[in-house]
């Protein structure tokens, strides 16, 4: 067996204990590692010749990662589960125990177990680099900090900051993680290892005495029992707001933190051991450590066989308008090439300019990036209204009106003035990639890059591939995805693609509901209580109306009796409700804000809203279950690959709720038979459009989504 932890002894009484895993790219704290750490404790506990230990990792650009997830995953036994948890809490007490001092040396990141074992050191030290990073994200994974986490936290950095960071599982860089008290030292990375020895060799044999650090204010709050219930109060209101009851995690975690500060440490261990044994059996961890393994996942995807992205130097977007700023932004943000922004309009470029320098100071007021940083960037983008350089750019990504024939006549033109072999990329949201090509020399060089709004914020990016599209115009866009932070899925060119086509699916039966008689306000409740970010109400207003109608007709052309359309569907566009741009939709608005539901919808489009007490658990069914429908025939077609693109991509283009696993994971879990039989109540009660599809059909005789199209087939 190759050793996991190798110790080294000097003869000045240093010593350093290296963490290093074969076989793995990151040391994670498996079983294995446990066992050896274990023994190797025993080994040392006794040595007269150590005078101070170091912790150090043997990975150049990590410390610890935490738990092994795979663990994680596989644990169903909730006495395992604890008795885990138990297992850590003894290790890292030993540790915490030893007879002379120990210093985590963190260098990369330190996550979950790793700053949970640094903080049963006697010192932290970090380095500078930027990418030395330390959190807590357990409730990420739908479980808390369990090896001592949720109880030594707090007396490190004191009761606020540390709930901060374990009810929303984000890190803390080394600056901050030094402001916080969460590192004794941040040290020079080009000199790391010398100035952790020179730390070291002034602590020789010193144990530490300055516990807490906390200041005045703090302490006013934090160590009186009223000041702690206020505190303890707010973050579970704050909680139950952010995550309207679906996650228990956080929730738990504030109560395991009170008890380890109110009852002493063995009971916060206690109450550690026995959160972890419930919470990391729950479905609800299941689904969550499911999608961040499809994340995981997704980051050794590549495009279509055959083809090697090609290098980019100068890009260009078309377009200055609400996405085409935004994504302009983001490549000289992420990507750092040089961007020519072309627009028809003097004011387009203006205002596609001003939403990029917006962008930028929103990254400088983060801290995300320094001021001169963002003014550099910044100078990448090039306003023109003019094909003016446009003969260096590799890769167009083009955001103009969404029209066929406009989007036909750009590419054509944009062909002549940019090289042979550019890709040519398009952000449409609803036509054909083949159709936008068509009038271009080189059609198979036009790939389909559908971002979502806003572009900065949402994570994907369908990657459109038509028929007869060259692997490496998609391979090269969907390499580019990657390198502006986005998680990139493959998709064919069809209707809607798949994220809108699902989408529309459940929207246009919102429109039914109101139909009906149902409020707008409870079709929305309905879903956000669902786990959904926005209702369907919301949602189009969002959208657009105008955009939503337009989508919504070229979907139903394509899918006709699926997709029915109220009669009065184009009324809500022609009475000039356009959404929120126009703070004019199914809500009102006023200064920008959402106000309650425009009672006028109801009179202007004949409705009666006479529902009362309606049941969300039915609506939701409504909405839920013909994106099921359609997901199944989605994937019979090859639109994505995988039931697990499905589930990433509404994930990460709608807010489709992680607890829940995705949509596939879903239906699998309230086994598919149940699901159509319901769709076929539907059908009857309701309309042909629920009647459950053959795909679907096959999918459940086939053991459900994940079995019939697991990821990585052709
Ligand atoms: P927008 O109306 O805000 O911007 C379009 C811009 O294109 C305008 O500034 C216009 O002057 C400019 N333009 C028109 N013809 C042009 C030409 N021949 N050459 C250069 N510029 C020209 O539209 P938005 O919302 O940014 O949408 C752009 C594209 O992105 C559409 O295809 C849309 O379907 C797609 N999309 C939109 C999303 C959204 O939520 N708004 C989300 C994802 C995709």
């Amino acid at each position: 067996m190759p050793s996991i932890f190798h110790l080294e002894i000097g003869a000045d009484r240093l010593a350093t204990l290296t963490f290093d895993s074969p076989d793995r790219k990151v040391n994670v704290f498996t079983r294995a590692a446990f066992q050896e750490l274990e023994e190797m404790l025993g080994e040392v506990a006794s040595r007269r010749d150590i005078g101070c230990l170091i912790l150090l990792s043997g990975k150049p650009g990590s410390f610890i990662a935490g738990a092994d997830i795979e663990e994680i995953a596989r644990v169903t036994d909730p006495v395992e589960a604890e008795a885990g948890s138990r297992l850590g809490h003894r290790l890292f007490s030993a540790w915490e125990a030893l007879p002379f001092p120990t210093v985590a040396a963190i260098r990369g990141v330190c996550l979950g177990g790793g700053l949970e074992i640094a903080l049963a050191s006697t010192w932290r030290v970090a380095s500078d680099r930027p990418d030395t990073k330390l959190g807590l994200p357990e409730v990420r994974l739908g479980i808390l900090p369990g090896w001592g986490g949720s109880t030594r936290l707090p007396r490190r950095i004191g009761i606020a900051e540390a709930l901060d960071l374990i009810l929303t599982g984000k890190t803390a860089v080394g600056r901050k993680a030094l402001k916080l008290g969460l590192v004794d030292a941040l040290l020079p990375d080009a000199r790391f290892l010398d100035e952790v020895r020179n730390f070291a060799l002034a602590r020789l044999d010193r144990p530490r005495r300055d516990e807490g650090g906390l200041d005045f204010k703090e302490l006013l709050l934090e160590k009186n029992p009223l000041g702690r219930k206020i505190l303890f109060d707010q973050a579970r209101k704050k909680t139950l707001e952010q995550t309207r009851g679906h996650y228990p995690a956080p929730l738990r975690a504030i109560e395991v933190v009170r008890v380890g500060i109110e009852d002493g440490v063995k009971a916060g261990f206690d109450a550690e051991a026995r959160a972890v044994a419930e919470l990391a059996t729950s479905r609800i961890s299941k689904n969550l450590v499911h999608v961040f393994r499809l994340t995981e996942e997704a980051k050794k995807e590549s495009g279509l066989a055959g083809g090697e992205p090609r290098p980019l130097a100068a890009t260009a977007v078309l377009g200055a308008g609400v996405m085409g700023g935004g994504i302009a932004q983001l490549i000289a943000a992420e990507a750092d090439l040089p961007v020519r922004m072309k627009d028809v309009r003097d004011e387009a470029l203006a205002s596609g300019m001003q939403h990029a320098a917006a962008l930028f100071d929103k990254q400088v007021l983060r801290r995300r990036l320094s001021a001169p940083e963002a003014r550099r960037k910044m100078a990448l983008l090039h306003p023109t209204l003019d094909y003016s350089g446009f003969g260096r750019v590799d890769l167009v990504v083009e955001a103009i009106v969404e029209n066929m024939a406009v989007k036909q006549e750009v590419f054509a033109e944009t062909a002549k003035h940019v090289a042979e072999d550019a890709v040519l990329a398009s952000n449409t949201s609803s036509l054909s990639i083949a159709g936008i090509g068509a009038k271009t020399p080189r059609p198979e060089r036009v790939v389909g890059m559908h971002f979502f709004n806003p572009a900065d914020k949402m994570p994907l990016v369908e990657v459109i591939a038509a028929e007869g599209s060259d692997p490496a115009a998609v391979n090269t866009v969907f390499a580019f995805t990657r390198r502006l932070g986005k998680t990139p899925v493959l998709v064919k060119d069809t209707p809607g693609f798949l994220v809108n086509r699902l989408l529309m699916f459940y929207s246009t039966e919102a429109l039914w509901l109101l139909d009906e008689g149902y409020r707008i306000e409870d079709l929305d409740r309905a879903m956000t209580d669902w786990g959904m970010p926005v209702g369907p109400m919301v949602l189009t207003d969002e959208v657009g109306i105008d955009v939503a109608t337009k989508v919504a007709h070229i979907l139903h052309d394509a899918f006709s009796d699926r997709l029915p359309l109220p009669e009065w569907f184009d009324r809500v566009p022609a009475s000039g409700r356009l959404g929120t741009k126009n703070g004019k939709g199914f809500y009102r608005y006023e200064g920008g804000e959402r106000k309650g539901p425009d009672e006028a919808v109801y009179g202007l489009l004949g409705l009666h809203p006479e529902v009362e007490h309606p049941d969300p658990g039915a609506i939701a069914d409504r909405m839920v279950l013909p994106m099921v429908n359609e997901a199944a025939r989605c994937l019979e077609e090859g639109v994505v690959r995988s039931a697990a693109d499905v589930d990433l991509a509404l994930i990460f283009g709608t807010g489709f709720p992680p607890f829940r696993g995705g949509l596939c994971r879903w239906a699998d879990q309230e086994g598919l038979a149940r699901l159509i039989a319901i769709l076929g109540r539907l059908e009857s009660g309701v309309g042909e459009r629920f009647r459950p599809s053959d795909a679907l059909r096959a999918t459940a005789a086939a053991g459900g989504f994940y079995a019939r199209f697991p990821a990585g087939r052709a």
